[in-house]
């Protein structure tokens, strides 16, 4: 298939749109960026939390467990971070229009790197998070698992945060299980294995469809980064969203220069001529 890329994208660059019609059968694999018009900084863009937090230190468990030891606060300060950007995020006209494709059988499943809850803000029903979910905790003593909502972490939030951020702070706001074990969010840290269950289904979903669509991971986070590749092997369709080239633009069909935000609804503008609507708050 002759390669495509759109430097920018206008309504004039449809073939990709065409090809995604046409052939129906998609799976998305997403990360930070579809995320980032919703307030959620990436991990290795400028303002990335990457650059801001050494994930040498605060991406896995030893350097966050030796940190707390050291310097509590500085533990305290990273998690409250976390929360409360997670906490104040809204899904975007990107979340909105995977939806939207979701709904009208495009798509037929999210597999997903992000740890938001974005994707099932907006009624996305098969999203497969291969990273986990910040708002999900897991018991470490049983496994058993727990959804918070945004409003019960955030009174725990407030709490840690006028706390006197000691070590004792934590032991004192960490959720616990009715079995008496602790809780802690269901999210996957460096040096962790993945869930293989989720894994597999990503593959599944790699087989099962004819396109995969790409939108905002640079592509660099294993094993997730795998599964592009296993596509392109298989020979199935790849349309890339990114507004920076990414590992996988080289083996993109079609790469669309562009922000998730824009560029998704206008897919589903040129696929059914509607504008997204939010019943809330007008169009998006
Ligand atoms: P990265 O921060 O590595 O990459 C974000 C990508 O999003 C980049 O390619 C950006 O160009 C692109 N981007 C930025 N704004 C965008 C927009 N508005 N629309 C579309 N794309 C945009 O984030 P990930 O690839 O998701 O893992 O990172 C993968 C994993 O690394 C994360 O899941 C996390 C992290 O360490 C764990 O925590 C286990």
């Amino acid at each position: 298939m002759e390669k495509k890329i759109y430097s920018d994208f206008t309504y004039e660059s449809e073939s990709f749109i065409h090809e995604l019609f046409r052939k129906r059968k998609a799976a998305a694999l997403t990360g930070a960026g579809i995320s980032e018009e919703s307030g959620i900084s990436t991990f290795r863009g400028d303002n990335g939390i990457w650059k801001r937090y050494n994930p040498a230190i605060y991406a896995n468990l030893p350097g966050l467990g030796f940190t707390l030891l050291v310097a509590p606060h500085k533990v305290i300060n990273f998690i409250t971070e976390v929360f409360d950007t997670l906490i104040n995020a809204k899904p975007n006209p990107g979340h909105f229009a995977l939806a939207e494709l979701e709904n009208q059988g495009i798509l037929s499943s999210i597999i997903t790197q992000n740890i938001d809850n974005l994707h099932q803000e907006v009624g996305s029903k098969r999203v497969i998070e291969l990273h986990g979910n910040m708002f999900e905790f897991r018991c470490m003593k049983c496994n058993c698992k727990r959804k918070l909502s945004k409003g019960e972490l955030a009174s725990i939030m407030d709490e840690l945060k006028n706390s006197r951020k000691s070590l004792f702070a934590i032991k004192k706001i960490l959720i616990k299980c009715n079995c008496g074990g602790k809780m802690r969010p269901n999210a996957v840290l460096f040096g962790e294995v993945l869930d293989q269950t989720k894994i597999s289904d990503a593959y599944k979903e790699i087989n099962n469809n004819e396109v995969l669509l790409i939108i905002g991971t640079s592509g660099v986070v294993y094993p997730a980064a795998y599964l592009p590749w296993y596509a392109k092997e298989i020979g199935k369709t790849i349309i890339e969203i990114n507004p920076d080239r990414s590992k996988f633009s080289e083996i993109a069909n079609y790469f669309v220069k562009g922000k998730a935000g824009e560029v998704l609804p206008s897919v589903i503008e040129q696929i059914f001529g509607v504008t997204l609507m939010n019943d809330k708050e007008g169009c998006l």
